[in-house]
């Protein structure tokens, strides 16, 4: 089968195109055929070598992958061939917390990825997808989706009504203001990017910050709010940015812990917290359970993931360098 491996942490150099033999199906496994899989932060921090996480070289990277089941284990009854599935981020977290060994199968990091014609899978590690999605939009949903779902919904009790922050105009939050607003939430979002702001708008973002233009953006969103501020935000940059996102929650509202897009750090201010009676959750992408009821969110909405480009399997360095350069709006795809 055609893959893509991983074979040094120093970078694009790293990446190379390869074949391996498709993997043999254990009792308790399924084979999927991947149609396509999808790049996010922690794919080019690993190739980078800047992930906490212990990866064994090579490895098949992503975690992200859509596709059809083609073979099952003997032992598996919870799905069939001809399912149309996504790999679950943690292969072994159904429900629940989640526990250190949870933590230790992870797809494209601590296990084999899903950049490859065919993946072998743990048969309680997939999920059907919605069936109005395509697979190339299916393959935006197990780390981006989900990490934004559990932020907004399983940790932080957004409900209509409610306003969310969502900060840039990557995977998690580009897929999360989408599904806030199929929520009846409303969503403020900020971009470096004015093109992207008026992206973000069209596809119904209701308030729009440029966060280069406007270096006081948190205080903008509690304007926007009436001085009352958001519900909750996704916290995906880090640095500086905690302190405006502490800054731009109401009081009792709900920072979800997820990211460092713009490097490390991020302080978290505990006498904010307290004062404002903040609630914080530290965000692990999230469990079977979650996907399943984010998938029935999206069912019952019709929602559509944007997926802003594709490359084929044999461009998988250029996407790569296309995700690395930040001129994305939403998710980049590999088909194959
Ligand atoms: N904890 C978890 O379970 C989990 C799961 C998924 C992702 N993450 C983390 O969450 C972060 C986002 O992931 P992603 O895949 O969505 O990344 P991504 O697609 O690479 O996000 C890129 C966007 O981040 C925005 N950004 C960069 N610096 C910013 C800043 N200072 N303020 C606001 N926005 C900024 C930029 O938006 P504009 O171009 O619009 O300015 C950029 O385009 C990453 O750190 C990732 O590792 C964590």
């Amino acid at each position: 089968m055609r893959c893509v491996e991983i074979v040094a942490t120093s970078g694009i150099e790293g990446l190379r195109l390869a074949e391996r033999p498709t993997p043999k199906v254990g009792p308790r496994q399924v084979l999927v055929r991947i149609h396509a899989a999808s790049l996010n932060y922690r794919d080019a921090m690993i190739l980078s070598g800047g992930y906490v996480r212990g990866v064994s070289l090579p490895r098949i990277p992503l975690s992200d992958g859509a596709g059809e089941i083609v073979e099952v284990g003997a032992e598996v009854t919870r799905v069939k061939v001809g399912d149309r599935v996504c790999g679950t981020f943690f292969q072994r977290w159904i429900t629940g917390p989640v526990f250190p060994e949870i933590q230790e199968a992870a797809l494209g990091g601590t296990a084999e990825g899903v950049l490859t014609e065919y993946a072998l899978l743990e048969s309680d590690g997939v999920v059907r997808f919605p069936e109005h999605l395509s697979f190339i939009e299916a393959a935006t949903l197990p780390c981006a989706g989900l990490t934004a779902w559990h932020g907004l919904f399983e940790a932080g009790g957004l409900k209509a009504g409610d306003t969310a922050l969502f900060l840039g105009t990557g995977g998690v939050s580009v897929l999360g203001m989408q599904l806030a607003r199929a929520a009846g939430a409303r969503a403020i979002i900020t971009s470096s990017s004015d093109e992207k702001l008026a992206r973000a708008k069209k596809l119904g973002a209701s308030d729009t910050i440029n966060y280069v233009g406007n270096p006081h953006w948190a205080a903008t969103v509690r304007e926007i709010t009436g001085g009352r501020g958001v519900d909750c935000v996704l916290e995906v940059a880090g640095g500086a940015s905690t302190k405006g996102a502490l800054e731009a929650l109401r009081n009792g509202g709900h920072m979800a812990i997820i990211g460092g897009r713009s490097g490390p750090g991020g302080e978290l201010d505990r006498r904010f917290v307290l004062q404002k009676g903040l609630r914080v959750t530290g965000i692990n992408v999230g469990s079977r359970a979650m996907f399943e009821a984010m998938n029935r969110a999206i069912t019952v909405a019709g929602l559509h993931p944007v997926v802003d480009r594709t490359y084929e399997l044999k461009d998988a360095v250029a996407a790569y360098r296309d995700f690395q350069s930040g001129k994305h709006f939403g998710k980049i795809v590999i088909t194959l």
